[in-house]
């Protein structure tokens, strides 16, 4: 079955060649993207949806959540809001709802949260462990997310749960508990941060999954100048996440590397944190990735529309930027970019997800702050929203 989409003022592809058209069309053949290019010349296809000159980009790569979580974490943002500070360990609060929940609670909690973000143009999505910090809870988080998202993160190394030897911890991490969880992940992740795990409790962790095989993710300079942007440098890590505090060295380091920092600024704004600079990283050359970080402690939301307007008024970001990293910068995040079923990106062969915005173009994001703009949602070649 393919659909002709025609009628799109202007066409962000994220792709080189092709690169952002008006006047266009696209179409869909099955779940990949088959044909883009002028409006004029569109191929005959089964079906023909007109836009009516809206704007159309790749759906929203969401490289960072949290989403295997039950419990709710209204009154520690209440006092946050009222001056009290953030810290690594309301993450127990979330442990201790979560255990408690069961699988079904669990799952439909986070299918939820899936479909409340593809109503807004999420597209493609990871999920973390990180609240079970047992191995059967862990396992079942990952079991779970598997079943749900497009990535899964394992993030045994989340908090060193309550009352427990911290050294003991992070061997049951490294051995028995990544054993049990690498059949149901792709990555794994390290929260190296005061108050979390340190550098060399971080490496343990990191190396240990690289030698089962996952990718890496970290956790990195959120609460304060830190280890962690260097640390995953220095290991090869597809991304860092956080990067609120960046010395000149991590921005460099960054820069010669293939890690992709992912700024989580609506997470900043609800940590009552500085916004990370992300001009000091575009301008040397860094990739760069906006995500959400969806999670009930640090950072409640799942719009990336909110993330891409708070990047643009308040972090200097262009709007293409914004966009840009929203959406092709997950990608590379996930390293998603490239091949057949590409994600992030608009080109012959890519996964057929599209964002149609009730806007004439990209701009209108930050233009009408707050206004929910997503006319349309594409997802795999099917009409998700
Ligand atoms: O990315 N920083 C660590 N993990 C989450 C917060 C989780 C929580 O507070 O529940 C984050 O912000």
């Amino acid at each position: 079955m393919s659909v002709a989409v025609t009628g799109i003022g202007e066409l962000t592809t994220n792709d080189d060649e092709l690169g952002e058209l008006t006047g266009a069309a696209l179409v869909l053949d099955g779940a990949r993207v088959a044909w883009v290019g002028a409006e004029a010349d569109v191929p005959a296809a089964d079906e023909r949806v007109d836009v009516s000159g809206r704007a159309v980009l790749p759906g929203w790569v969401d490289s960072h959540t949290h989403l295997v979580f039950a419990g709710d974490r209204t009154a520690e943002f209440g006092a946050r809001m009222a001056g009290k500070p953030y810290t690594a360990g309301g993450i127990a609060v979330t442990v201790g709802a979560t255990r408690a929940a069961s699988d079904d609670e669990l799952a439909a909690n986070l299918r939820r949260h899936v479909a409340e973000a593809a109503a807004q143009g999420t597209t493609c999505l990871e999920t973390k462990t990180g609240y079970g910090l047992t191995v059967a809870d862990e396992v079942r988080s990952a079991r779970i997310a598997g079943e749900v998202v497009d990535e899964v993160t394992f993030l045994g190394a989340h908090l060193v749960p309550p009352g427990t030897d911290a050294d003991d911890y992070v061997a049951l991490v490294c051995g028995e508990m990544l054993a049990a969880v690498a059949p149901y992940v792709r990555w794994a992740d390290v929260f190296c941060e005061t108050g979390a795990f340190d550098v060399d409790q971080s490496r343990a962790v990191l190396t240990s999954a690289a030698a089962r095989g996952l990718g890496l993710r970290v956790h990195g300079n959120q609460l304060g100048a830190g280890p962690g942007v260097a640390l995953a440098v220095e290991l090869g890590a597809a991304s860092v996440d956080h990067c609120t505090y960046l010395a000149p060295s991590d921005v460099d380091a960054l820069a010669g590397s293939e890690t992709v920092a992912t700024l989580l600024p609506a997470c900043d704004l609800s940590t009552r944190q500085p916004l990370p600079d992300a001009r000091a990283l575009l301008d040397a050359g860094v990739t760069v990735a906006l995500a959400s970080n969806c999670n009930p402690g640090s950072s409640y939301t799942s719009s990336m529309a909110y993330c891409v307007t708070t990047a643009v008024l308040q972090m200097r970001m262009t709007v293409a930027e914004a966009v840009r990293a929203a959406t092709l910068g997950g990608a590379r995040a996930l390293r998603r970019e490239a091949g057949d079923g590409a994600v992030g990106v608009l080109r012959p062969g890519a996964r057929a997800d599209l964002h149609v915005l009730d806007a004439p173009s990209v701009t209108h994001l930050a233009y009408r702050p707050g206004v929910p703009l997503t006319h349309a949602v594409w997802l795999a070649g099917r009409r998700a929203h």
